[in-house]
């Protein structure tokens, strides 16, 4: 099963980056060019049947499946980055993390209105990365169509803050 080989491969790192965090560590997945095809495979079987415009990728570890995830939909890949770093006109948010607080930009024109758009990032955690995404999208005019994490962290409930924006949130392990 795609969820025991990604368990079997990420480490829990105790104290990071700050005094009692236990930070998951997802870069040995990206080592393994064969687990890294059958998770993009497995978010495309999961994903199969929803209507999807624009796959929105967080950084920076949303960009490393999320533009591997829109090629295979043949789907356009828009960045949602950290401040400062892009050069268009952008739309900003700023919200709390699990371990301080945190701003995210997208370009205005990075979606159209009315896109059906799919918030990627490599784990869920509180769900304040991809809650501030989603009110982005929506701002830009957008439709978060749906989720995809390849980890969620359950203990912290980021999947109960979604629902609002969309009930379609596919996550591969825990
Ligand atoms: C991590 C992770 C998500 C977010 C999840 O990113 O990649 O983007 O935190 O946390 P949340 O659900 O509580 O919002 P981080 O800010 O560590 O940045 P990075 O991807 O650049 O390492
Ligand atoms: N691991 C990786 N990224 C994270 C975590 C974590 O435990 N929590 C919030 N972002």
């Amino acid at each position: 099963m795609i969820s025991t080989k990604i368990q079997s491969v990420i480490r829990d790192i105790h104290d990071f980056p700050k005094p009692g965090i236990v930070f998951k560590d997802v870069t040995p997945i990206f080592k393994d060019a064969g687990l890294c095809l059958e998770i993009v495979d497995a978010f495309a079987d999961q994903l199969s049947g929803l209507e999807i415009d624009v796959v929105a990728g967080v950084e920076s570890r949303g960009f490393l499946f999320g533009l591997m995830l829109a090629a295979k939909l043949n789907v356009p890949f828009v960045p949602v980055r950290k401040p400062g770093k892009l050069p268009f006109s952008i739309v900003k948010k700023s919200y709390e993390l699990e371990y301080g607080s945190a701003t995210i930009e997208m370009h205005t024109d990075a979606i159209e209105p009315g896109n059906r758009v799919l918030v990627h990032d490599d784990l869920l955690a509180t769900g304040g990365t991809a809650v501030a995404a989603s009110e982005l999208i929506q701002e830009l005019g957008g439709v978060v169509a749906g989720y995809a994490f390849v980890i969620n962290l359950d203990f912290l409930k980021g999947s109960e803050r979604l629902r609002e924006f969309s009930p379609n949130i596919v996550s591969l392990a825990s």
